[in-house]
């Protein structure tokens, strides 16, 4: 049987920090409502000459240089973004040759914030399968590309990073098991109200750029839930229990929904990764963002069981279950 492992972690953010204090100066808005409704104190916001696609490169390099891999013998770049540079070439394709990829084979994924998740599971199945011995992914964003910053209640919410992992085939797991869902339903909860086939007819009613909507206590209610299910499910299709868990990494959206998801787990918040008081919530970068975290402060040890799990635009969510 073959499985893949994560075999190195990396990560980047922008220089560029914006606190809650910064964001009182240009909205209505306070650090205390900011703080106790989402747990966010301060983002990371990118430059004018960062881009998805430069995060991600500097987070693959740093992914690539800690699992001490030839980037010759990647044999897959997957990458999870919603914000790519541009419609087309993909972020994969702009960073692949700068990486010093072969021709491999070079996507994005779109899953909202759940596209790290989803990239991790097309990568683990091409290992599975035998197609792929080594993979690169990557999550990368600049939500705050798509951030109107004069309403308050999404601009407080984003910030930009990258993260990204390097997977290996290995005879022992490894990624035990990912899993990814979707439900369109939803798709008016949390969406950009143009786009490039639809055309850009509503970009004058959001300032001149793509914006992003969200009906955000319909979004909370919705996540907690199906978060909860999909931990549950993840657990089962694996036979183990929650106190086979060692670390919960979450998808950083909102403090409150991370410990809520603590809780059905009965962990410990000392046993979550948090990063959300300084990211903010990232989308695809989030989760790979807070992994590469804890793997270099020492928390996350080889043979550590870790749950990833997110939730996001479309609506989609996933989890992967990772013996580290
Ligand atoms: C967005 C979110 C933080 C808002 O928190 P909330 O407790 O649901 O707050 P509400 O939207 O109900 O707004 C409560 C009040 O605060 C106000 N408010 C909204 N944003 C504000 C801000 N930045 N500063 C101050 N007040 C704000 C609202 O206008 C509202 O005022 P009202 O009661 O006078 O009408 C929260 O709903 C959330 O995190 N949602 C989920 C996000 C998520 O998980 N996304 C996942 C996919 S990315």
């Amino acid at each position: 049987m073959i499985y893949s492992r994560i075999a190195g972690t990396g990560s980047q953010l922008p220089d560029k920090v914006v606190s809650n204090h910064d964001l009182e100066q240009i909205m209505d808005t306070s650090d205390q409502w900011i703080r106790e409704r989402t747990g966010i104190c301060e983002r990371r916001i990118a430059a004018d000459t960062e881009t998805s696609a430069t995060l991600a490169e500097e987070a693959c390099r740093k992914a690539i240089e800690t699992a001490d891999v030839d980037p010759a013998e990647i044999d897959l770049f997957v990458v999870g973004t919603t914000t790519p540079d541009l419609v087309f070439p993909s972020v994969a394709c702009l960073v692949q040759k700068k990486l010093g990829l072969p021709d491999c084979g070079a996507m994005d994924v779109n899953a909202a914030c759940s596209g790290f998740i989803y990239a991790l599971s097309v990568a683990d199945k091409y290992i599975r399968c035998g197609d792929a011995r080594k993979v690169l992914v990557c999550g990368t964003e600049t939500l705050s590309r798509i951030t109107n910053w004069k309403k308050r209640d999404t601009a407080v919410l984003f910030g930009d990073g990258a993260g990204a992992v390097v997977l290996e085939a290995s005879e022992q797991p490894g990624i035990l098991s990912t899993h990814v869902h979707a439900n369109g339903d939803y798709k008016d909860l949390l969406t950009t109200k143009v786009g490039v086939s639809r055309g850009w007819d509503g970009m004058a009613e959001s300032d001149g750029i793509p914006e992003l909507f969200m009906k955000g206590n319909e979004v909370f209610k919705v996540a907690v839930r199906t978060l909860g299910r999909i931990v549950q499910e993840t657990l089962s299709a694996n036979k183990l229990e929650k106190s086979d868990l060692d670390w919960l990494i979450p998808h950083q959206a909102n403090l409150r929904i991370i410990a809520a998801m603590a809780r059905m787990l009965d962990m410990n918040m000392d046993h979550v990764v948090v990063t959300v008081d300084r990211h903010g919530n990232t989308s695809a970068a989030s989760v790979p963002l807070a992994l590469d975290e804890a793997v270099r402060d020492g928390r996350i040890k080889r043979g550590d069981m870790l749950m990833l799990e997110a939730f996001g635009g479309g609506f989609t969510w996933g989890s992967a279950l990772i013996r580290y």
